[in-house]
């Protein structure tokens, strides 16, 4: 059996298409919509990201400022560029780019960012929100774009077993209470788990998300599963993922490739987000 792979850049395209639409109308109403984004150092990767999400706001019309810091600033002054852009009304959505360098204390950072502009969904209070189920605060972009990607298979999540591989804030945790409150059955794995092939091979949906290249191989992987691969490791210089795309595709019923799989769907929540942003502040 070959999988189908899931085409990130069809399923983005998609919506961006609706967000272009969105941005339009809200730009008749007279707001600009627009994303500050702040990236400290030049971890290439990083740097990478931020161009990406860049162009992303440019293809659907959303302004974006990005402020390019010194690795070495010190944390007084990153909390009062947060500052300032928390009180500027021009300004719908903030954006921090992760990790900061190691002298720079990263949750004092993101707990400054005012919820009401934190696009990225990592504030508490964000966090909160969707651990309760209470909704309409934001979701981090990553888990859900992939809420996205699996709903383009079709496949329904309600009552299946879903495993997360890796228990990170950004991607593990909010996964895995997206997929909960889907009614999946949810089992978070990392790595100090016990049995974690096994587990893994008891998934309908599995979703991984470890940093480790090509860490799950098709013996882990349930016949017919939806199979997401979050991965993007460089490995002599080529982007690998954390799934064994070869393997996998001869298993699972669906799977993403790397890249063109959840990679364009993050960004292009990131540009959802925004626009709620947008539209709530008016
Ligand atoms: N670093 C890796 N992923 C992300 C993300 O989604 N948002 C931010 N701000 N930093 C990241």
């Amino acid at each position: 059996m070959s999988a189908q792979i899931i085409d990130g850049k069809k399923v983005s395209k998609d919506v961006r298409e609706e967000l272009k639409a969105k941005c339009e109308d809200l730009k008749a109403k007279g707001v600009e919509p627009c994303l500050a984004v702040v990236l400290v150092g030049d971890d290439p990767g990083s740097q990478v990201y931020v161009r990406n999400k860049e162009r992303g706001c440019a293809e659907v019309g959303i302004k974006s400022i990005a402020y390019r810091l010194d690795a070495g600033i010190t944390q007084q002054t990153l909390l009062e560029l947060v500052d300032k852009l928390n009180r500027d009304p021009a300004v719908h959505g903030i954006l921090v780019q992760l990790p900061l360098p190691k002298h720079l204390d990263e949750k004092e950072v993101l707990r400054l960012i005012d919820p009401k502009k934190d696009v990225d969904g990592f504030h508490v209070v964000n966090a909160g929100s969707l651990f309760t189920g209470e909704g309409g605060g934001f979701v981090s972009c990553t888990p859900q774009g992939i809420m996205r990607l699996i709903a383009s298979t079709g496949v329904s999540i309600e009552g299946k077993n879903a495993v997360v591989i890796g228990r990170s804030n950004i991607v593990g945790k909010p996964m895995a209470m997206l997929l909960l409150n889907a009614n999946a059955t949810v089992t978070v794995c990392h790595s100090r788990t016990k049995n974690l092939k096994e587990i893994a091979k008891g998934a309908d949906i599995l979703v991984v998300a470890i940093g480790r290249p090509e860490f799950v191989t098709g013996d882990m992987i349930k016949s017919g599963a939806v199979v997401i691969d979050v991965g993007m490791n460089r490995v002599d210089g080529k982007l690998k993922g954390d799934v064994k795309f070869d393997e996998a595709k001869e298993v699972a019923g669906y799977v993403t490739p790397v890249p063109g799989g959840v990679g364009p769907t993050t960004i292009t929540m990131l540009l959802s987000n925004t626009l709620q942003a947008a539209e709530a502040q008016g």
